[in-house]
């Protein structure tokens, strides 16, 4: 079978990252540039369009034929995997966005989208820590939660492509308010950004101060160096983390729980103690075919997910 090349991009509230990508999974050529998402949905659009003209000149260079390009953004997606309905709190304006036809009209390639942590699912599931498994549950933990459900080999995404909003999945009854407009959600209390937010709200009631810009690294450095309140901090974040997955290990019995994002990367123990967490709240006849691991394809998981969607 002849090589066949697509452009997967992974759009978050910080970057864009990109790359050329064939459908063994190799990457040929990859980028990462800042994403504007606290500019406006404009900008995203210029720097999403910026990316896919660095990877159609190496493209053209190289003389690979491209088949399209793979857009994974946050935030819900409609069922023609052409419009961005909204959901993605952190990029402003991007709401009722037709984002296929805009890149389509001057990228003059064929576009789709999904949302982003569907893709790394899909791509983790493919050719990551989920290889070979049929039902994996996928969450990424970072300034969001987004997940993705894998059921008998596919994607599930719920009627319409509406569905698998796991960081939206309600964990406190009356609880804080969340970004999407609910509140109690998994995200807003098991995110990175939840963590960084307690950990500062507890320093600073505590008169403890840092020279360094406190984030989900930092956290994780001080906890394993045995600081009390990063101790504190972590212990809950994993609880809470643990909390919403023992409901999906319950609802989807997978045979992995597959969790990326940035402090999935931060050691075993991490893994640890969320396992501990889900499985103390997990039935056990449910959770007995359950293994919870650390997502392995990194940064690359997003954009091999989108790009899939022109590979496979
Ligand atoms: C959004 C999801 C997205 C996740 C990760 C959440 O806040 O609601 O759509 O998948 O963040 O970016």
């Amino acid at each position: 079978m002849s090589k066949r090349f697509a452009i997967g991009i992974d759009l978050g509230g910080t970057s864009v990252k990109y790359a050329l990508i064939d459908n063994e999974g190799v990457f040929h050529f990859e980028g990462r540039i800042p994403s504007m998402a606290d500019v406006s949905a404009e900008a995203v659009i210029g720097q999403l369009l910026f990316a896919v003209e660095e990877v159609k000149k190496y493209a053209a260079a190289h003389q690979y034929e491209l088949c399209g390009i793979g857009i994974g953004t946050p935030g819900i997606v409609d069922e023609t995997n052409r419009i961005v309905l909204g959901g993605a709190e952190n990029i402003k304006g991007w709401e009722n966005l037709p984002l296929a036809d805009r890149i389509e009209e001057v990228a003059q390639l064929p576009v789709q989208l999904g949302n982003d942590a569907n893709l790394m699912g899909l791509g983790e599931t493919m050719y990551g820590a989920g290889k070979g498994a049929r039902n994996v549950v996928f969450i990424t933990v970072g300034t969001g939660i987004g997940g993705a459900v894998v059921i008998d080999g596919k994607l599930f995404n719920g009627f319409a492509n509406r569905g698998t909003e796991l960081g939206h999945v309600p964990l406190i009854a009356d609880g804080e308010p969340c970004a999407c407009g609910s509140v109690g959600c998994l995200e807003h209390y098991a995110s990175t950004s939840a963590l960084v937010r307690r950990f500062k709200q507890r320093a600073e009631e505590r008169g403890i101060t840092f020279s360094e810009e406190v984030n989900g690294e930092l956290i994780v450095k001080l906890y394993k160096a045995g600081d009390a309140l990063a101790t504190e901090c972590l212990d809950e974040h994993c609880r809470f983390l643990g909390h919403g997955i023992g409901g999906f290990i319950n609802i989807f019995s997978p045979q992995l729980v597959v969790i990326g994002g940035g402090l999935s990367e931060a050691g075993d123990f991490y893994i640890r103690k969320v396992s501990e967490q889900a499985f103390r709240y997990a039935i056990v006849d449910c959770a007995v075919n359950t293994r919870i691991i650390a997502a392995c394809l990194g940064n690359k998981a997003g954009s091999l997910g989108a790009a899939s969607l022109f590979l496979n």
